[in-house]
């Protein structure tokens, strides 16, 4: 069999990062290797994204480059993978420069599909509920990294009105812990420090006798030596048996991204989201006593349906209350199929949605500096994922909060761990020096 080279360019959250590595592991069986020079690519796997309008935008203007691609190197296919293959399905062949399309529960058709485009485009977007991809071990596409991705879950039940991603991924299903353990110790055995288990809704798990907890006190016993991470939990599922367990084990890192959406009980009710303001500040709440150090990070959109000035109020009010050490913030942006797109109105003007966001982000920046500089004179354990980009002499890593943290380079090298005491803080890094 020929040797044929493919090309990886992934989009979206982390989730897809993972993806892109089994489907890189499926198309590896079939003789392709991976490859950074896309110049030098037989095919070309975009995986995409639909959370927001201005994502699928992007992959549209990325289109008409790999149009131009195509012009110049006359056997070059290119595949649309993931959310947007999804949702858009064979309309991306309107672009002019797709080849296949193939949804999340379709990889391990991609194989064939590539041979079926020598007679004309083809999509595959069939969901298949048992897919789990069991039994493939993922090709690791970024080779400097110290910490890899580990899915245990894929698809989502939970129907947030506004959220695409039940549609493009489907339902909720488990992959076995067996299967997770195994892909867990392989990646220690690759020389990995550090690996994050992936979830639309990690709390959800279940696999036989295992449940989250379960799972990840499993994991970090079977690979003492990783920094073990997990993202993401729905606030309505968070158990103080989770956090009790991350509290027991050293290496399961004390950082909880917790998605609120918004401070604001009658937007969360519309949102159906599931709980109140008042149950996610118990949970902070919680959070607080069993794991008092913990970082804690989370995602706001303002401008849903309906959304008063008092509801965006609430949601400042809940940011000054809680104090995110970093959070992710965005506008509500309409996804046809949606609960929200079909039955309520997108009434915040744009104009609106845009200042509430601005507002938004220059509160969190002072908050985030705020905690910070709360951390100034603490030693933490810092975990070196490479070299600063400002400068060569520095390096940087992470606590176990998640907090990006540079110090001098000294003798230290990428994946050693280190005590650094902090001496300065932005809202985005911490400074420090080493105290061994
Ligand atoms: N508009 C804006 N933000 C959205 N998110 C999900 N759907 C939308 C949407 N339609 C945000 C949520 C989610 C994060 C991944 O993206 O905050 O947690
Ligand atoms: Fe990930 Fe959601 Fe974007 Fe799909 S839509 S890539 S699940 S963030």
């Amino acid at each position: 069999m020929k040797d044929r080279k493919i090309y990886f360019e992934t989009y979206g959250c982390q989730m897809n990062v993972a993806d892109s590595e089994m489907v890189a592991a499926i198309m590896k069986v079939c003789g392709y290797t991976t490859t950074d020079d896309i110049q030098s690519a037989d095919v070309v796997v975009i995986n995409t994204c639909s959370v927001r309008d201005n994502a699928e935008r992007k992959i549209w203007n990325r289109l008409e480059f790999m149009k131009g691609l195509k012009h110049r190197n006359k056997g070059l296919k290119v595949g649309v993978i993931g959310c947007m293959a999804q949702r858009v399905g064979d309309k991306l062949f309107d672009s002019g420069a797709v080849d296949f399309v193939a949804g999340p529960d379709a990889y391990r058709h991609i194989p064939e599909l590539v041979e079926e485009t020598d007679i004309k485009p083809v999509a595959d977007t069939e969901f298949d509920i048992s897919e789990t991809y069991a039994g493939i071990e993922p090709v690791r596409l970024d080779r400097e990294s110290i910490s890899g991705f580990v899915s245990i879950t894929r698809g989502c039940n939970n129907f947030c009105s506004y959220c695409i991603v039940p549609y493009t991924r489907g339902r909720e299903r488990s992959r076995s812990a067996d299967d997770i353990i195994r892909e867990s110790e392989n990646l220690l055995a690759n020389g990995y420090k550090e690996l994050t288990l992936l979830g639309q809704n990690v709390n959800s798990y279940k696999c036989d006798e295992y449940d989250f907890p379960k799972l990840i006190e499993a994991v970090a016993r079977r690979v003492p030596e990783m920094r073990i991470r997990f993202t993401t939990s729905h606030p309505k599922d968070i158990s103080d048996e989770l956090l009790e367990t991350i509290a027991r084990n050293d290496n399961i890192c004390n950082h909880i991204h917790l998605p609120v959406q918004s401070g604001s009980n009658t937007v969360l009710e519309r949102m159906n989201r599931k709980y109140t303001r008042e149950w996610y500040l118990d949970r902070i709440a919680a959070i607080r006593r069993i794991i008092p150090d913990c970082g804690l990070s989370t995602d706001i959109f303002c401008g849903f349906c309906g959304e008063t000035n008092a509801d965006y109020m609430q949601t400042v009010d809940l940011m000054e209350t809680v104090g995110f050490d970093s959070a992710f913030l965005f506008k509500y942006s309409n996804r046809p199929g949606t609960f929200a797109s079909k039955n309520l109105v997108d009434d915040v003007p744009e104009e609106e949605k845009v200042a509430r966001l601005a507002r938004l982000i220059e509160i969190q920046n002072r908050i985030s500096l705020q905690r910070n500089h709360s951390d100034v004179g603490k030693v933490f354990e810092v975990l070196i994922e490479g070299e600063s980009k400002r400068s060569s002499d520095m390096l940087f890593g992470r606590t176990q909060q998640n907090k990006v943290v540079v110090f001098d380079r000294m003798s230290f090298e990428k994946g050693d761990y280190v005590n650094v005491k902090i001496i300065e803080a932005s809202s985005a890094t911490l400074k420090g020096i080493v105290v061994q």
